[in-house]
């Protein structure tokens, strides 16, 4: 029987970059995915950026541009990093739709209709000057209980105590950095609380639909009783607005998961799907369609309970299953901007071979909540060892004799003594294992496969049968054996290594690889030539990633001095960072000294930023789409005005630095020693921005 569904992945912010833990999860949905389409099932796999809310708002504020200009920008580069890493969306969209629109509309309408809206006036912290309600993250001030200065309103980070922001001693906006005044207005709020509610939960909240520990957690929640939950938030806002309530907008969370509707809705128009098949919640039931959710931990309060809970009274049907998975830590611990371990997406790539981490990945995910480590040891000696050393071995041993000595052409597979039978009978408990999401599981079994493939090649010993005359025929047999043992290997890494996959159908001259393959073998057919299909990971690679990704470097050496004033900034807005450690002078390689972006960049503006008393804010015309912002430790030295529309220099691909007056998107050069400066580079005429220096 084929079967029709839909898989989904949570929706990153698109205020942040992909990093290596939010892989944890897009790989681990797209191998999913990728089975069930080998199975040959209709499976369907949509995603989008989660747009909304106050801090992609303010942080387009702070660049100077639209919320709009911000979120096209960031899905760009969230679609490049799930390209690079071979996340195989069948549509990739955005919350900020007409499609997810049209549906928050209407799921909000119809909870009105059910009685699950009411109006209730509450009292928030506002700020003044901004004229904004503020979110307990943009509110801080000194934690009630330890006394730390500056902690978030809704917990502190050094004692680790939740607190209600009316609770902040001292509070201060995080935004304008005045005191915030408390504020009446009226809010929307999903009545949780409702009876119904609770009802339908307790008996939806049970596994399979969730695991079991999901399971346990979600009852914990549930006893401990719902409160109606606050939808709307007001202007200003980036969002959708309330149909009937002018000046107030659907709270990001609300159309957050809609965006799922409004995703697949895109992918249905272009496919002639039907969509009321899958999410209607009576056609969905008569005609069995399946829809699944993978999500992290973290979010499982949203998905468990107050999706299920909109959608099924509005209408809808509630997802199948929801598949909750645990946090990245690298090395074993927290992923860290100063250890260099919270690594972006696309900083790996920049590096390292995607399906390096994605055969990790899969090696140890289970379909528990456990967190799961990158151990970088680990790594290097895992990839290089199984696929490297069992894998992809196996081909490179036997290939090159069909290639020389029998026309590229394979033979016959003797009926006795071969590890295929048991390769193939192997398809069954492969298959059960990623159904079930136990890729480690899956991948063990793949593996001591290998090991068996290995174990004949060894004990057959092609390379000296090719020394002695008259064993042509054995030759062309045992290689015939190991080219069908790497097939049947590739077929069941395919949804891990979706790349490497398809180099070997094009090497075995076959059509996509699907699971029913496995029943059957390839003798009597011609291949094309052997081309090594994957290196080992070099650990020197991992260590110019880490290096990539670590943010508190030794200072920069002389020419590039205001990088200094940047990192005193930045070393006050984050007092844990350590120390760095002192440069050493020492000698770079062309290669190091090519890593460095240096772009001719045009300055477009200047400005004086507020309590700052060395910085100047510049926004840099670099030829890029929209302009970079960077703080500048140069007032000393300049004026805004005299300023505008120079050229200089920018290191146009160091890490956006956070500071305390907004986000630092590069650095410019200047010189400087006691006997003055700084003096801002500047390029001979003629040169033209975004040029590259070299
Ligand atoms: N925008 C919300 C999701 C809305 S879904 C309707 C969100 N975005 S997120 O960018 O913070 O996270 C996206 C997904 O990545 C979430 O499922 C989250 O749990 C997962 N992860 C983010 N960081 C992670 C790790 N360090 N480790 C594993 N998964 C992580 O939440
Ligand atoms: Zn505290």
């Amino acid at each position: 029987m084929t079967r029709r569904i839909l898989v989904t992945s949570a929706l990153p912010y698109a205020n942040g970059a992909i990093h290596l833990g939010h892989l944890v999860e897009y790989i681990q949905t797209d191998i999913w995915v990728r089975f069930q389409k080998m199975r040959g099932h209709e499976c369907w796999y949509a995603c989008a950026d989660d747009t909304h809310g106050t801090p992609i708002m303010l942080r387009a504020e702070k660049e100077g541009i639209t919320p709009e200009q911000l979120i096209a920008r960031v899905w760009h580069e969230h679609k490049r990093d799930f390209d690079g890493f071979l996340i195989g969306f069948d549509h990739y969209g955005s919350t900020n739709s007409e499609e997810t629109r049209d549906y928050a509309r209407d799921i909000y309408a119809r909870l009105k209709a059910a009685g699950l809206i009411e109006v209730r006036a509450i009292e928030q912290f506002y700020d003044p000057v901004k004229a904004m309600f503020l979110p307990d993250r943009f509110i801080k001030g000194e934690c009630p209980k330890c006394h730390a200065k500056d902690q978030y309103g809704d917990a502190c980070e050094v004692c680790g105590a939740a607190y209600q922001p009316t609770e902040l001693i001292e509070p201060y906006s995080a935004v304008s950095g005045v005191a915030p005044v408390r504020k009446t207005s009226d809010h929307y709020f999903f009545r949780l609380s409702d009876p119904r509610c609770g009802a339908f939960l307790r008996e939806w909240t049970q596994p399979p639909r969730v695991q079991e520990e999901a399971g346990n957690k979600l009852r914990e929640w549930l006893e401990a009783g719902l409160t109606d939950w606050d939808i709307s938030r007001d202007a200003p806002y980036f969002g959708f607005e309330i149909p009937d309530a002018p000046g107030k907008y659907f709270y990001v969370w609300l159309d957050a998961p809609i965006g799922y509707l409004g995703s697949f809705h895109s992918l249905a128009a272009r496919e002639g799907l039907d969509f009321e098949a899958y999410w209607n919640a009576a056609r969905a039931a008569a005609e069995g369609t399946e829809v699944y959710h993978f999500i992290g931990k973290d979010i499982l309060y949203f998905h468990a309970l107050f999706w299920p809970a909109m959608l099924r009274y509005a209408g809808y049907r509630t997802p199948s299953g929801v598949f909750c998975h645990g946090f990245l830590t690298v090395n074993g611990q927290k992923m860290s901007k100063s250890r260099g371990t919270f690594i972006t997406a696309e900083s790996y790539l920049r590096h390292l071979n995607p399906e390096w981490l994605r055969y990790y990945y899969a090696a140890k995910l289970g379909s528990s909540l456990e967190d799961i480590d990158l151990n970088l040891d680990d790594f290097v000696a895992r990839v290089n060892s199984d696929l490297v050393g069992k894998y992809v071995n196996i081909a490179s041993r036997s290939a090159g004799f069909i290639a020389k000595r029998y026309d590229g052409r394979l033979g016959d597979v003797p009926e006795a003594d071969t590890p295929l039978p048991a390769m193939q009978a192997a398809a069954g408990t492969i298959a059960t294992h990623y159904e079930a999401r136990e890729y480690g599981k899956a991948l063990r079994e793949v593996m001591a496969l290998a090991d068996l493939a290995n174990q004949y090649v060894d004990l057959h010993k092609p390379w000296e049968m090719a020394k002695q005359a008259g064993r042509e025929r054995e030759l062309h047999a045992v290689c015939t054996v190991a080219l069908n043992a790497f097939r049947l290997l590739t077929l069941y890494l395919k949804p891990v290594l979706p790349r490497l996959a398809n180099e070997v159908e094009a090497f075995l001259n076959v059509p996509p690889l699907a699971w029913q393959d496995a029943e059957r073998l390839l003798t009597d057919h011609v291949i094309q030539p052997y081309r090594h299909l994957m290196t080992r990971v070099d650990p020197k690679a991992i260590e110019a990633m880490l290096g990539e990704n670590r943010e508190s470097l030794a200072p920069p050496p002389a020419p590039v001095r205001h990088g200094e004033h940047q990192q005193h900034a930045a070393a006050v807005e984050t007092p844990s960072a350590p120390t760095p450690p002192t440069a050493r002078a020492g000698l770079i390689s062309i290669d190091d000294f090519a890593r460095v972006d240096l772009r001719v960049a045009r300055i477009v503006q200047a400005e004086q930023v507020e309590g700052a008393d060395k910085l100047l804010r510049l926004t840099l015309d670099i030829g890029e789409e929209t302009p970079r912002l960077v703080f500048a430790g140069i007032k000393s030295a300049y004026e805004p005005e005299e300023l505008v529309g120079r050229l200089t220099v920018m290191v146009a691909n160091l890490a956006p630095r956070k500071m305390k007056f907004g986000l630092s998107e590069g650095m410019v050069l200047a010189a400087s020693d006691e006997r003055g400066g700084p003096y801002l580079l500047a390029p001979d005429s003629g040169a033209q921005p975004g040029m590259r220096i070299k």
